[in-house]
């Protein structure tokens, strides 16, 4: 639709204009960075930054109605920089240009309800939003979109002409870094650090087949964030990691899709997403809070993180009840379904730790939980998830679990309703779906299949047929209708089909 067909108090505001100062802020010692160098950690003491707005109040001169027309209206226009997360340009990175905006289709992501079979499993009324549909098949190009944007704004303001950007990855972050950085041209490359054996062969494919530099070390992923850490302190090198705070700011368009599917009204909703490094939950917290202090929402949805028994150190920070007597202590991860979630050491626990405070403080009843679910939950959700219509991977089967487990533990009231995040899409964790399969789950993963789950492909190839056709040979005349009858009779007997 063109500008110039929406209601008239409305088109000043559909292409916005950069404006607005963003200051990094170090969670440890308070202090504010400019944003002209590219900051992972604090210069003075190393603590972990967020992004901020410091003149974001002035968005609240503009009303909650005003700003959700601005956004229902801003979707139905054509402009490409404002097709994806950046819609909502104002609350994500308002100091970046258009056209420095990279935009390869991500975000608009479907929030698809559970049926009623799914619903019974779990207890209460659910959607899954299925971030597995972006481009790279992961809820990482929300925040790559961002950092990216970040970069491709950065290197032209500096006449930088050779930037190399690196990370490490349990496989979905690689594969948005290096799509996009296979997008940006000649200036950009990437590179990506994985542990060895501990990626999908799909997750593999996909910074190879976009042509960046893939190196596995031995280790699991907190291992590979040691020296992709050492790494940026020592050279130069852009750090892709949702250590990199731009990253956050893209990821926080999650919540925004999520208000917006929802007409603006959130207040009975319970988000359930999966917990590894840590940054899409502060990201998720993070995008409703601003949403809120704007007054685009009027309450605050309930957040629930989940965390494998193998993995879950976030989870176990929280079993404290008394807060100042939470101590942080990173674990050692063992094998896990949820891969991808698979992380001891979360770089972002600083930013869980503030966010979480500020939302628990606005709201007038805790809203933030993390909930601790069995591998073996979590594979029988994600492979129920898929046999009824959804595209679930493991870490949304995570999700699943978990807020099958938050309704047993009363957290979930019987009039809310969840939004699970299935952060990638099943196809990446098709190595998961085989071991279950086949039940051939190494020791270690303490996974069983439930029988009737189990699902072959079967061949269909009576041995008193003759002849088969192949490619090249095909059959004629005779043979052909042969083995058509044959065949046909063969496969209605094993589906029990009647005659007509
Ligand atoms: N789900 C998927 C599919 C992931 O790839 C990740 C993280 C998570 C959930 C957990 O999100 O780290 O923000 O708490 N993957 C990162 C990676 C670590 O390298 O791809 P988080």
């Amino acid at each position: 639709m063109k500008i110039s067909q929406l209601p008239e108090d409305i088109q000043k505001y559909i292409i916005p204009t950069p404006n607005g100062t963003m200051l990094y802020r170090c969670l440890g010692c308070n202090n504010h960075f400019g944003i002209d160098e590219l900051l992972y950690t604090c210069p003075d003491c190393g603590t972990v930054l967020m992004l901020e707005d410091s003149s974001f109040d002035r968005y609240k001169d503009i009303s909650g109605e005003m700003w959700r027309r601005i956004f229902d209206y801003r979707s139905m226009i054509c402009d490409p920089p404002l097709k994806g997360i950046f819609r909502f340009y104002e609350f994500i990175a308002p100091i970046i240009p258009l056209d420095k905006i990279v935009y390869l289709g991500e975000g608009h992501t479907p929030v698809v309800k559970a049926n009623n079979r799914l619903r019974d499993i779990v207890g209460r009324d659910f959607f899954f939003k299925d971030d597995g549909l972006n481009p790279s098949a992961s809820f990482k190009d929300r925040g790559m979109a961002c950092a990216m944007s970040y970069i491709n704004y950065f290197a032209s303001k500096n006449n930088a002409g050779n930037i190399l950007a690196i990370c490490a990855s349990t496989g979905d972050t690689s594969a948005a870094a290096a799509l996009y950085a296979s997008y940006m041209g000649a200036f950009l490359k990437s590179a990506v650090i994985l542990p060895q054996g501990k990626v999908t062969p799909q997750q593999l494919a996909q910074p190879l087949g976009a042509g960046a530099k893939v190196m596995e070390i031995p280790g699991v992923f907190d291992d590979c964030m040691k020296v992709v850490e050492a790494l940026a302190e020592n050279y130069h090198v852009a750090l892709l990691n949702s250590k990199n705070s731009w990253r956050i700011l893209g990821q926080e368009s999650y919540s925004y899709e999520i208000a917006q599917a929802f007409d603006y009204e959130v207040g009975d909703k319970v988000i359930v997403l999966p917990v590894g490094n840590a940054g899409n939950i502060t990201a998720v917290m993070s995008g409703f809070l601003k949403f809120y202090r704007a007054g685009v929402i009027k309450s605050l949805p309930k957040i629930i993180g989940v965390q494998s028994e193998h993995a879950d150190p976030v989870y176990r920070y929280y079993l404290e009840g008394n807060p100042d007597k939470r101590v942080f202590r990173p674990v050692n991860v063992k094998a896990s379904v949820a891969q991808a979630a698979m992380i001891g050491n979360p770089v972002s626990m600083p930013r869980v730790i503030e966010v979480a405070n500020a939302y628990n403080s606005i709201a007038p009843e805790k809203k933030v939980f993390v909930v601790q679910v069995r591998e073996q939950e979590i594979m029988d959700s994600m492979i129920m998830a898929n046999r009824n219509g959804n595209v679930v991977c493991t870490q949304g089967g995570e999700s699943m679990a978990g807020m099958k487990r938050a309704v047993e533990l009363g957290i979930v009231k019987k009039d809310e309703t969840g939004i699970l995040d299935s952060t990638a899409h099943m196809l990446k964790f098709l190595s998961f779906q085989e071991k279950y399969f086949n039940d051939s789950f190494e020791p270690e993963f303490n996974v069983k299949p439930v029988q009737r789950l189990k699902n072959f492909p079967m061949l269909v190839k009576p041995s008193t047929l003759g002849k088969f056709p192949a490619p090249g040979n095909p059959l004629t005349g005779k043979e052909m209708d042969e083995f058509v009858t044959r065949m046909s009779t063969e496969i209605a007997g094993i589906l029990d089909l009647e005659k007509r």
